[in-house]
């Protein structure tokens, strides 16, 4: 399968950002490109005054897809995905989640939006991380550049590797024009720590195409979707 899986050290930390500029950037390519949202909630929030779209109408606006094909899974409240099909009723398994990925998978390069952190549960026993593992997708960690990003990239970092998947960057979110000694002390640990490339990427003003294209263009997305060092790449 060729794609990426994008995760965060947390939710509200970029991963919608990322995933969209990435989808936008390689549609303008020319490149058959789908996004995958295996759940969405908070969908019965009121969007705050200027708030970005949800997170399956941007990617489906950027993959040209509709939102219920980008997220089959949806659900009202702003809660863990178990939890909102607890309160549901129902109970989300792993099958259901693969699925949709798989099908999309064929029609060219899958990007995939986790939802908020590695080990948040789909079911308790089916975590973000299982279903990376799953599709046997390379990661991208989006990370917030300042106070605390440190603890939270290196936990991630470590909780990914444990399992055996590929980070292929961690992601700083969004990267100021002027960073601060903090962040630029920031970014040069969690390289040293984390053995990892570190990319920035810079604030996306508007959520148009061109802008998510533009901002996606400045990632090394075709280096991050060739075939590397130890991944299991499944067909
Ligand atoms: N590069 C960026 N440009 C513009 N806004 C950003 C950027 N990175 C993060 N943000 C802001 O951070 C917030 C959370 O981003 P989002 O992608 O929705 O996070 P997640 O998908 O991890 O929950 C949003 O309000 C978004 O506008
Ligand atoms: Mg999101």
């Amino acid at each position: 399968m060729r794609g990426l899986f994008v995760t965060g050290t947390d939710t509200g930390v970029g991963k919608t950002v990322l995933s969209a500029a990435l989808v936008a950037a390689i549609a303008a390519e020319g490149e058959s490109v789908s996004a995958y949202k295996p759940v969405v909630t908070g969908l019965g929030e009121e969007p705050a005054q200027e708030a970005w779209p949800q997170d399956h109408e941007l990617l489906a606006q950027m993959a040209g897809m509709t939102p219920e094909q980008v997220a089959p899974l949806r659900y009202a409240p702003a809660v863990s995905p178990h939890l909102a099909a607890t309160m549901a009723g129902e109970r989300i398994d792993a099958a259901q989640l693969i699925e949709p990925a798989l099908a999309l998978a064929q029609g060219g390069t899958l990007i995939v939006e986790g939802v908020g952190g590695l080990l948040v549960p789909f079911n308790e026993q089916f975590t973000v991380r299982d279903l990376a593992v799953e599709l046997a997708l390379p990661l991208l960690i989006a990370a917030r550049p300042g106070l605390g990003t440190i603890n939270h990239t290196l936990l991630t970092l470590q909780a990914a590797r444990a399992v055996g998947l590929e980070v292929r960057a961690v992601v700083l979110t969004p990267w100021p024009r002027r960073p601060s000694d903090l962040e630029q002390s920031n970014r040069e640990t969690i390289a040293r720590m984390g053995e990892i490339e570190i990319v920035d990427l810079a604030l996306v003003a508007h959520t148009d195409r061109s802008n998510l294209a533009q901002a996606g263009a400045n990632l090394p997305w075709q280096k991050w979707l060739t075939p590397g060092r130890g991944t299991h790449s499944r067909t």
